[in-house]
C-alpha cells in the first residue's frame, strides 16, 4: 500500500501543495508546510473549469461497457462524493468566519469556491452521462442518496453539521474550531475523500473508463490536497500554541475515526462474497488512508516520528 501512496506522490502539481502524506520527508516530520499566502497563491494557478471537461466517451462507458452490476457498485463511490462534496461547501461558510486571521479566511474563501465547483463537476458529469432520471441538482441529490451508508450520516449531519452549528453561534471558540477543521480537513478530506479518489482514480484508469471523469477527478484531488495542506498547517500552529489544541484534535480523531472508517466500506460488501473495485479489500483502503493520516499527524506534531 505504501508503493500507492508514493505513486501519487510523483505528479508535482500534487506535491507542489505540501501536503504531508504526498512526501516521504513527512516520515521524519519534515514537511515545509506552504503559508496561507502561499496557498492561496497555489489556488490562483490551479484553477480549472467543470465546462471544459468532455464527458462524450464517458457516456458510452457508462451505458455501454460497465454492466448494470457494476454501474450499481460504482454507484456507491459516486454519491458519497457527489453528496459529500454538497454538504461540505455548505458547512465552510461558519469555519472560514471564525478563523482568526484574514490570511486564513482568504484562503478558506478560495475553499469554499472549491468545494462549489467540485458539487458542479458531479451535477454535470450525472447530466451529461445520464446517470439518474432526475434533472434538477436537488433531485439528483435525493435520488442519490439510497447509495451511501448510515455512517455517512452520522458523520455528515450529526458530527459534522454539529460542530458547525455550535461553531456558527460561537465563533470566537478556537477549542471548536480546531475540531471542526480535524474533522472537516483531516479526516473527511484527508482519510475519506483522498483515499476514494486514489482508488477510483486508479481502477478507471485501469480499465481504460471515464476519462472525462478521470481529468475531473484528478483535479479535485489536487484541490483537496491543498486544503488538506491547510488543515495541516492550521492544526500544527494550534498545537504548539497550547496543549487544549493538541487534546482537541486527538479527541476528534478517536470520537470520529471509526465512523470515517465506516464510511470507506460500502454498505453492499460482503467479506470474502464481494469485490471493491479491482480486488482491493477494506483493509487496504484503510492501511491508505492511515499512512496518509500518520504523516499528516507527524507534521502536526502528534504522531511519534520514526
Ligand atoms: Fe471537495
Ligand atoms: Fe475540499
Amino acid at each position: 500500500m505504501i508503493d500507492h501512496v508514493i505513486q501519487r506522490t510523483e505528479r508535482e502539481d500534487f506535491r507542489a501543495t505540501s501536503d504531508p502524506a504526498l512526501l516521504e520527508s513527512a516520515d521524519r516530520g519534515e514537511v515545509n508546510l506552504l503559508s496561507y499566502e502561499q496557498l492561496y497563491k497555489l489556488w490562483e494557478r490551479q484553477q480549472w473549469a467543470t465546462q471544459d471537461l468532455d464527458f462524450t466517451r464517458d457516456r458510452i462507458d457508462w451505458h455501454e461497457r460497465i454492466p448494470e452490476d457494476e454501474r450499481f457498485q460504482r454507484m456507491y463511490g459516486l454519491s458519497s462524493f457527489f453528496i459529500g462534496e454538497q454538504r461540505v461547501a455548505e458547512e465552510l461558510g461558519p469555519i472560514m468566519r471564525a478563523a482568526p486571521t484574514g490570511d486564513m479566511r482568504i484562503f478558506l474563501c478560495t475553499q469554499i469556491a472549491d468545494e462549489a465547483r467540485h458539487v458542479r463537476f458531479f451535477n454535470r458529469f450525472y447530466d451529461e452521462v445520464g446517470v439518474l432520471e432526475s434533472a434538477t441538482l436537488q433531485a439528483r441529490l435525493a435520488e442519490t442518496s439510497q447509495h451511501v451508508n448510515p455512517q455517512f450520516d452520522v458523520l455528515f449531519d450529526g458530527m459534522l453539521k454539529g460542530r458547525v452549528d455550535r461553531l456558527a453561534r460561537n465563533p470566537d471558540d478556537l477549542e471548536l474550531l480546531v475540531e471542526a477543521i480535524t474533522l472537516y480537513h483531516m479526516v473527511i478530506e484527508g482519510m475519506l475523500a483522498l483515499t476514494g479518489q486514489h482508488f477510483i482514480i486508479e481502477y478507471n484508469e485501469e480499465q481504460g473508463t471515464l476519462p472525462g471523469f478521470v481529468e475531473g477527478f484528478n483535479n479535485i484531488a489536487r484541490d483537496e490536497h491543498r486544503h488538506v495542506a491547510f488543515g495541516a498547517r492550521f492544526l500544527r500552529e494550534m498545537a504548539e500554541e497550547d496543549s487544549r489544541y493538541r487534546d482537541a484534535i486527538q479527541r476528534t480523531l478517536v470520537e470520529c475515526g471509526p465512523v470515517a472508517d465506516g464510511v470507506l466500506t460500502p454498505k453492499w460488501y460482503v467479506e470474502g462474497e464481494t469485490k471493491l473495485f479491482g480486488g482491493v479489500t477494506p483493509d487496504e483502503t484503510r492501511a491508505f488512508a492511515m499512512k496518509c493520516l500518520e504523516r499528516r499527524l507527524k507534521v502536526i506534531g502528534l504522531a511519534p516520528v520514526v
